[in-house]
């Protein structure tokens, strides 16, 4: 290409004006990003900072423990699998002895991100909550006492209980804290969105960021918002239009004896959505466009076109962050004395 033919003095002039726009763009650029993110419904994953590891391993050994369930078979694990974004892909759990689970599994992702526990929100911690499926006869099937009565008989776990809570006696409460304490490790920043709201625009796609402005533009926000994109409430389900489901359950109504509460879930994250179908309390949604389409007719009466639902989609994709890096803990033996594991009867 030719140059064209500007006076020496004219170019450089030009030149300079041109640097001094990319600088003034640049700063502008940079503040608006920043105050983009700041204004955004949505807030990045803040990442975990680690004050007591040897509670987290006993944790994580005590998560991934088959011997807490009356089979021996069955750990946290199997219905959170943290290979699968920390959920078992299946619509409703299978527990002890096959049993049909009543309600679909929640990730672990994230989960003390949520401001109680369960679908209708009956524990309102992670340790509260974690005394439950050792006992739920539909999940793991044992009782408190036993799954105290196998860690005893394990000098290497008493050991480690020595270790992190020195001399109290081994109890329930001790088992819970720690996977507590394990769970809480198990958080999944810097999601390619969580890249975007932190200034850097190149992180998502032009269509991503069509369907996170749907999102937002929509009201979807107005329910999943926050560090979680939901976890932060109850919400009925079905809004403008009933949900039809054969499934029992009443949400938050079991628990407050409200009927006003008919329906209404802890909403979920949507953090990790990619990884944890299929959806819904039911798990009737096998794919996240038929999540999408639902949530626009019953919660905000719109209909979307297939091109808009693709975005949206697009844009829940995006919301997948790095997943917990674990080594597999190897677990201590059991001993000539440990209770034995009754997976048929
Ligand atoms: C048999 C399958 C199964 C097993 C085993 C199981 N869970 Fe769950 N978990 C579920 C289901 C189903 C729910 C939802 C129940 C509800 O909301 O009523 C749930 C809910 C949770 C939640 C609440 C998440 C949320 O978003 O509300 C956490 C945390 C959790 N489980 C952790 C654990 C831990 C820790 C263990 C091991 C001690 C465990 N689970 C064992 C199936 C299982
Ligand atoms: C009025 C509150 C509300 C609004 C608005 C809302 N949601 Fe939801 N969302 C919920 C509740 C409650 C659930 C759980 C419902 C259930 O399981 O029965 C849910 C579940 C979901 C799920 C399934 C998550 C899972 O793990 O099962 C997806 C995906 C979702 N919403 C996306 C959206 C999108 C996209 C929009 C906007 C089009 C939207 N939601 C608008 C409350 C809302």
């Amino acid at each position: 290409m030719k140059t064209p033919s500007v006076p020496k003095q004219t170019s450089q002039t030009i030149r300079n004006l041109i640097n001094i726009s990319v600088v003034v763009v640049a700063v502008v650029g940079a503040a608006c990003a920043a105050a983009q993110g700041k204004d955004e419904p949505i807030q990045p994953i803040v990442p975990v900072k680690i004050t007591n590891p040897a509670k987290v391993e006993l944790g994580k050994k005590l998560f991934f423990d088959p011997r807490l369930s009356k089979s021996g078979f069955i750990s946290c694990n199997s219905c959170h699998n943290l290979s699968m974004g920390g959920s078992d892909n299946l619509p409703t759990s299978i527990g002890d002895r096959w049993q049909q689970g009543p309600i679909n599994s929640p990730t672990v992702l994230n989960s003390s991100l949520n401001f109680v526990q369960f679908w209708d929100g009956r524990a309102k911690d992670l340790q509260e909550q974690a005394g439950g499926p050792i006992a739920n006869p539909k999940e793991m099937a044992f009782s408190h006492d036993l799954a105290l009565e196998v860690l005893n008989s394990i000098p290497q776990y008493r050991a480690e209980f020595e270790k992190v809570y020195g001399n109290k006696e081994l109890d329930i409460q001790l088992v819970t804290d720690a996977i507590a304490e394990f769970e809480k490790t198990l958080k999944t920043p810097n999601s390619r969105f969580d890249q975007w709201l932190k200034g850097s625009k190149k992180a998502i796609t032009a269509e991503e960021l069509k369907g996170y402005e749907l999102f937002k533009n929509s009201g979807c926000v107005s329910c999943h918002n926050g560090e979680a994109v939901g976890g932060n409430s109850y919400q009925k389900m079905g809004v403008f239009e009933p949900y039809k489901t054969n499934n029992p359950a009443l949400g938050r109504a079991e628990v407050s004896k409200q009927d006003a509460d008919r329906f209404n879930f802890k909403v979920p994250t949507l953090r990790n959505v990619e990884l944890t179908y299929p959806y819904f309390h039911d798990g009737a949604a096998k794919t996240l466009e038929e999540a999408v389409d639902i949530m626009g007719r019953l919660q905000l009466a719109k209909k979307f076109t297939p091109e808009e639902t693709a975005s949206i989609v697009a844009f829940l994709k995006t919301l997948t962050g790095e997943q917990p890096k674990l080594q597999l803990p190897i677990l201590p033996p059991s001993q000539n004395n440990t209770p034995q594991p009754k997976p048929f009867d």
